[in-house]
């Protein structure tokens, strides 16, 4: 399919579309050699700064989305499942940020869509500003819509190539009968000067602007109802390196005047410190670890998340807090249709043993902002020899049940952060 087919619908991208630049590990193989072109912190922006007590405005809650998988032939039988999203629960708060960062296939882009309701979940809540929105109708849907938008990761296929930047930016307003006409084409100019365009390029179209200038295109449109909530999926990932800065000081600049919340996907590492003060981190289909900007590429504690930060290049390890010594992950990513039992990262995990086989380690809190789901779970170096989950999950250090024990936990699927915690070192709860 080509970006400039007149006769493809742009407007909604296609579930699954493989998408440019998706698919290398926080962009570390294609990085290019210049020290100047990661994503820095620049001048004016501090990283993005997070209230840890705003009011959660998104709350998801064990959210699944299976994909049937169907038999060929005339009579198609549904013979599996792609498990694409298999029980996230994670907030963001009002006004505040979370990123979202796994390998290419780990089920970001299906999350986004389905907050943004473009697929209904197979499972789970999506509360949203205290309704759940997980089963609107269509038409309930409607008023949501102008509440939370998305930007899409290409900015040459997610704009209609037959229509003008005007009437690409002013189709909401129309459609959702939010000004008289004649007002319309002053908002649109309004919004274009936001997003740092000419006012007076409205009657353009998008084959005449560069591919920075059309992710601002698409930035207004999601602007153009004021929503409380942008699900940003790779937004800069197909831009230029040197045009990526731009375009994520552009948002930070729309999150402080606007005070958008914020559900960034990405794989790139770097560009998520810099904008999200939480970050959460899937594997196949799963949240690994989550926790504060800090905690999280200062302290990680899950071997997944410790190998993708050591994953990134030399060049961009400084925007990450750090050099770090190159952990090589064994093997591919396993099929999310028939996932490893158990921890699904087992079979690519140097401290695998026969617990994480047998039992699904629970996403469990570790300290006042930070959960992880590992059982063997620790700082790099500092993994333990034993199970930290045996005792919690009523299991012996194999993972065999014992019938003596009261387990105390449940797969972690609470959204948010609870005020006491587990102690990895002394194995008691804790609190601040
Ligand atoms: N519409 C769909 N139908 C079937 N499988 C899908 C669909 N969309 C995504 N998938 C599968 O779900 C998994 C997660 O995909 P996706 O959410 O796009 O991951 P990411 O954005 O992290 O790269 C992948 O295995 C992908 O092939
Ligand atoms: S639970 Fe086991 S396999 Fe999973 S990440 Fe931890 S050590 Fe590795
Ligand atoms: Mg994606």
């Amino acid at each position: 399919m080509s970006s400039h087919d007149p006769k493809t619908s742009h407007e909604q991208v296609p579930a699954g579309m493989a998408m440019p630049n998706e698919d290398v590990l926080s962009g570390a193989e294609n990085a290019p050699d210049d020290a100047a072109s990661y994503i820095a912190p620049v001048s004016r922006h501090a990283a993005t700064m997070g209230d840890p007590n705003a009011k959660a405005i998104l709350e998801v809650k064990d959210l699944k989305m299976y994909f049937p998988v169907k038999s060929s032939g005339i009579i198609r039988r549904t013979i599996g499942h792609v498990q694409a999203v298999d029980g996230v629960s994670f907030q963001v708060p009002a006004g505040g940020s979370l990123g979202l960062v796994g390998e290419s296939g780990c089920g970001k882009s299906t999350t986004g869509r389905l907050i943004t309701r473009l697929y209904e979940p197979t499972a789970g809540t999506i509360n949203f500003d205290g309704q759940d929105i997980s089963k609107t109708s269509a038409r309930g849907l409607k008023p949501l819509r102008r509440e939370i938008q998305m930007i899409f990761q290409d900015p040459y296929t997610s704009l209609n190539p037959r229509h003008s930047v005007g009437s690409i930016i002013g189709a909401p307003l129309e459609i959702h009968n939010i000004l008289p006409k004649k007002q319309i084409l002053p908002r649109v100019q309004e919004l274009l000067e936001i997003v740092g365009l000419n006012p007076e390029h409205y009657n353009r179209y998008p084959h005449e602007f560069s591919g920075g200038q059309r992710q601002r295109i698409g930035i207004a449109r999601a602007l153009t109802l004021q929503p409380k909530l942008l699900v940003a999926d790779e937004p800069v990932s197909a831009l230029d390196v040197s045009i990526q800065a731009q375009v994520i000081n552009l948002l930070q600049d729309l999150q402080d005047e606007f005070g958008i919340a914020f559900l960034f996907v990405a794989h790139d590492l770097a560009v998520v410190r810099h904008f999200c003060p939480e970050v959460a981190v899937m594997y196949l289909g799963k949240i690994v670890e989550i926790a504060d900007r800090e905690t999280l590429y200062n302290r990680p504690n899950h071997p997944y998340t410790q190998a993708l930060l050591s994953a990134v290049p030399d060049v961009k390890q400084a925007a990450i807090g750090g050099r770090r010594e190159r952990i090589r992950l064994e093997g591919d990513v396993p099929s999310p249709i028939n996932p490893p039992s158990g921890c699904r990262f087992r079979t690519r995990c140097p401290l695998a043993q026969e617990i994480c086989a047998r039992v699904e380690p629970p996403l469990l809190q570790i300290g006042k902002r930070h959960k992880v789901a590992c059982h063997f779970a620790g700082e790099l170096g500092k993994h333990p020899d034993k199970p930290v989950t045996a005792g919690l999950l009523g299991v012996d250090d194999s993972g065999t049940p014992d019938p003596g024990a009261s387990p105390s936990v449940d797969v972690g699927n609470e959204p948010g952060f609870a005020d006491t915690w587990f102690d990895l070192e002394r194995r008691t709860m804790a609190s601040a």
